[in-house]
């Protein structure tokens, strides 16, 4: 197929990349940085250079590329700037699947997120509504991922793939992340909001395999969502912190309550090989 992947350096299109070459798509790598094309070329891609804010400019590029699938890996978080990324996810993905359209691209594989769902008891699965009516600033963050999700679905076919939190190389949980600096200054505290984790890796895996799975959304996490006062002490020690304050009397966010991955598992066939965080986070034996 021939594949346009906006996101290629990111987190998971560096990953995904060379999943999508070593299965024989010619894949069209877009950054916003020339210093960066030298590399997807040598990866394997075509490197376009263009700004997913620039609507213009972003349509000659998906044009030129002629896609059967645009894969949408688009963030805006290297600053960890939640507005930043909510206006990515509305004027770039408007763009990006303006662009799409335009070109007569069948399909879009698009990254959201697992935790945007209306309140509730347990894990939520994907027909659980987003949680609009939340005060901000979730508010802003659930608008944007249901902004993005509403114009994906404008496409023939589509995959909204709602991932849990990364955890991996690269990632806010890597022991050079930026929650790993939180957890070293002491600024984590262990309540019982429910996380649902996914490794990087499974992230990058679904999206290949999203390629040829039916249109809806999924949610891509790993089989253990946990409470911060399970999941946070085990973090902390991992990356070499001090115990979190632990509160276990705190009234958990209707909201914080993971995401349930049947869909995924039994209807679509992914298997998370990193099936629980806590292999990811536990401590390592030091050798003798
Ligand atoms: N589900 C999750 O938990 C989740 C999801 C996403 C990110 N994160 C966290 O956020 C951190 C940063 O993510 P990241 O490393 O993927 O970096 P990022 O800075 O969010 O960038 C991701 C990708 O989007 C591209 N991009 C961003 N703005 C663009 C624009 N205006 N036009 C065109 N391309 C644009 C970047 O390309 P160029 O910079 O090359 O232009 C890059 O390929 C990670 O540590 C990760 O843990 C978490």
């Amino acid at each position: 197929m021939r594949v346009f992947l906006a996101g290629s350096t990111g987190v998971v299109g560096r990953r995904l990349l060379p999943l999508l070459i070593a299965d024989g798509h010619h894949v069209t790598a877009l950054t916003r940085r020339p210093e960066r094309a030298a590399g997807l070329r040598a990866a394997g891609a075509e490197p376009v250079v263009a700004d997913a804010r620039d609507g213009r400019a972003l349509a000659a590029a998906v044009r030129d590329s002629a896609p059967d699938v645009v894969v949408h890996q688009l963030t805006d978080l290297g600053r960890a700037d939640l507005t930043a990324n909510s206006e990515l996810r509305r004027v770039g993905t408007r763009h990006l699947v303006n662009a799409a359209l335009d070109a007569g691209a069948r399909r879009i594989v698009a990254q959201s997120i697992a935790w945007a769902y209306a309140g509730g008891d347990g894990p939520a699965a994907e027909d659980t509504p987003l949680d609009r009516d939340a005060p901000e600033p979730r508010r802003s963050t659930v608008h944007g991922v249901a902004a993005l999700e509403e114009a994906v679905g404008e496409a023939p076919e589509w995959v909204v793939l709602r991932y849990g939190m990364f955890h991996g190389p690269g990632t806010w949980f890597a022991p050079d992340g930026v929650r790993a600096g939180d957890a070293r200054a002491g600024r984590l505290v262990a309540k019982g909001d429910v996380t649902s984790f996914v490794h990087v890796d499974d992230a990058a895996a679904a999206a290949v395999a999203a390629l040829n799975w039916p249109t809806g959304a999924v949610n891509i996490c790993d089989d253990h969502p946990a409470a911060a006062y399970e999941w946070m002490p085990a973090f902390c020690a991992a990356v070499g912190a001090p115990p979190p304050p632990v509160d276990r009397g705190a009234e958990r966010p209707a909201w914080a309550r993971g995401a349930d991955n049947t869909r995924a598992r039994t209807e679509l066939g992914w298997v998370a090989h990193h099936p629980c965080w806590r292999d990811a986070f536990a401590i390592r034996p030091a050798s003798r």
